[in-house]
């Protein structure tokens, strides 16, 4: 069935967006069992003005929206939240056909916006606390950097209480009905939202939820997924719900040694080091066999971690899957800077160094100076060797002021 749905968010603001009912898998990272849809909105002030455009794959199903509500001539300006494609991917399109458009957006998404599109285009750059007059109605600015790029932004039209905030939100969940409180429950959807694209971002979720507290909103105009029209504040209130239980304070330094051992050998090593620790009392030791771990669990853990300590046999010149889990769920973005070393039992290769090794170092953790690897079952010399690593670890540890991070 042909997709062509307008909605009256208030008496001068339509969704004008499209439905991607079939999409299964958005941009590899995240499946979307129940679809999604790309949000765009139109502002028909005096200087008319377009939110967001959505993915290039459905510009006919767009364009004839856009065109039911004006004529491309009159459009003054497209507010572009976040440069992602799914959002700009129709900028070029809306562009070529009403070249006179003037973008606006963060500084970051004029500049991604050059490099995804190649060419030149008008745009005002425009920051937190900045107005846009749109003749009769006043956009405003609100910064919202690194939900989940460092472009992000939000924006509030004032006349008509509406916020704009792109991805934050959002959910990938299509219903033509879109309003919340017509599309049925999607808080499953909300949340694996947020748990595979906002998460990381936590602290920033959390200072832009402070930001918009003092909103008097009407709704809140997403760039997935239902339209906030009627319980905006349950969403927000889930979304800080989730931010706070994924943010952790820095406070304690803490190392997480985590391990997988196929024969026993690591794990003598992986407690000999832990038992080093005892001699620093403020260090909290995260000891962890990861072999049965979910990935969440291993996440949250690294999350609340200030420095690792990770341990291996090596296997066919290789380490194992669980230790690969660890690697996919650490973040430079997060955990750059935290302190790292590595250690395990091998038989003849010991290849395992060098991959834990790399792989540290390419996520941006420091490496420890010296790692622990040692042939077949530790020695009482050896394991006295582990227990004096932890006690070197720690007290670099406390040199470094190694202190959780989120
Ligand atoms: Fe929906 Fe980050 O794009």
């Amino acid at each position: 069935m042909q997709d062509t749905k307008i909605l009256d968010i208030t008496a001068d603001v339509k969704w004008i967006g499209v439905l991607d009912a079939d999409i299964r898998n958005f941009d590899i990272v995240m499946e979307t069992q129940y679809g999604t849809t790309y949000n765009s909105y139109f502002i028909n002030a005096q200087k008319k003005t377009i939110v967001d455009a959505t993915k290039e794959k459905f510009w006919d199903v767009y364009l004839a929206k856009l065109l039911a509500v004006t004529k491309p001539e009159e459009i003054e300006y497209i507010i572009v939240h976040h440069s992602e494609p799914d959002h700009s991917g129709n900028l070029a399109n809306l562009l070529q056909l009403a070249p006179q458009v003037i973008v606006v957006g963060s500084g970051n998404v004029v500049r991604y916006l050059g490099d995804l599109l190649n060419r030149d285009f008008a745009h005002i750059i425009v920051k937190d606390g900045d107005t846009l007059d749109l003749g009769n109605k006043t956009l405003r600015f609100i910064g919202a950097p690194n939900l989940h790029w460092p472009d992000t932004m939000y924006s509030y039209l004032e006349e008509d209480k509406l916020l704009f905030t792109c991805d934050s939100f959002s959910a990938h969940f299509c219903h033509p009905e879109m309003y919340d409180d017509k599309v049925g429950d999607f808080d499953d959807s909300f949340k694996y939202y947020f748990d595979v694209i906002m998460k990381i971002y936590s602290k920033f979720a959390l200072k832009a939820i402070e930001k918009i507290r003092p909103l008097d909103i009407r709704a809140i105009c997403t760039g997935h997924g239902p339209v906030l029209t009627h319980d905006w504040k349950k969403y927000v209130d889930l979304t800080e719900k989730y931010a706070r239980e994924a943010f952790v304070e820095p406070k304690n330094e803490r190392v997480m040694i985590a391990y997988v051992s196929a024969y026993g050998n690591t794990k003598m090593m992986a407690e000999a080091i832990a038992k080093g620790f005892e001699e620093h009392k403020t260090i909290e030791v995260d000891l962890c066999d990861i072999e049965k771990m979910s990935f969440g669990e291993i996440e949250l853990k690294i999350n609340q971690a200030s420095a690792f300590i990770i341990g291996s046999p090596t296997i066919n010149q290789n380490t194992f899957l669980p230790i690969y889990m660890m690697f996919a769920a650490m973040s430079p973005l997060r955990d750059r800077g935290k302190l790292a070393g590595c250690f395990g039992s091998y038989g003849w290769g010991g290849e395992v160094q060098k991959i834990i090794e790399g792989n540290l170092t390419n996520l941006k953790l420091i490496l420890f100076s010296e790692n622990m690897f040692i042939k077949f079952t530790p020695s009482g010399e050896e394991l006295n060797r582990c227990y004096h690593y932890g006690i070197d670890f720690g007290l670099k540890m406390l040199e470094l002021n190694c202190v959780a991070k989120p």
